[in-house]
């Protein structure tokens, strides 16, 4: 059964900054996700930590919202089949250290903060976040 979904991606400042937009969307268009949505937004801390707060009682939730901050991001809405897993899989694992060849993660990241990209981690968690940056 087909099941075309979306879900949120977030180029994160290390990535922006570093001019590695485009790369990482073709990478998204490549594995047939749609960008259906894209806007390059500088957020503020309270914003990051609203967007965040399902980490709040984590150690690294005030350097992670930060850190989301601290420059300008790229947003997206992505869109296609089984999309949430999908942008997983292409992103990698959290640390770009534990992530596989060919993953953004691991093309792209820098440490476990400067990890280059956020993605959904559920369908729910997408639709809640697409709401978040695209919705107001
Ligand atoms: O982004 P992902 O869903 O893979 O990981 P997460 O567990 O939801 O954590 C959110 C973000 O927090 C990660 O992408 C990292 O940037 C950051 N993080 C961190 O700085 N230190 C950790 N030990 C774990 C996560
Ligand atoms: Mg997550």
């Amino acid at each position: 059964m087909s099941s075309i979904e979306q879900t949120l991606s977030i180029i994160k400042p290390d990535a922006v900054e570093r001019s590695l937009v485009d790369n990482i969307k073709d990478i998204f268009t490549k594995n047939n996700l749609k960008i259906k949505e894209s806007k390059k937004i500088h957020i503020s801390k309270d914003e990051a930590s609203e967007f965040y707060k399902v980490h709040q009682s984590k150690p690294f939730y005030n350097d992670l919202c930060a850190y989301l901050s601290s420059g300008p991001i790229v947003v997206m809405i992505l869109e296609g089949e089984s999309a949430v897993i999908t942008n997983r899989k292409l992103m990698g694992a959290t640390n770009p250290k534990d992530a596989e060849e060919n993953t953004i993660r691991k093309l792209y990241g820098i440490s476990i903060d400067k990890n280059s990209v956020h993605g959904s981690d559920s369908i729910e968690n997408a639709k809640k976040e697409i709401e978040f940056f695209f919705k107001n």
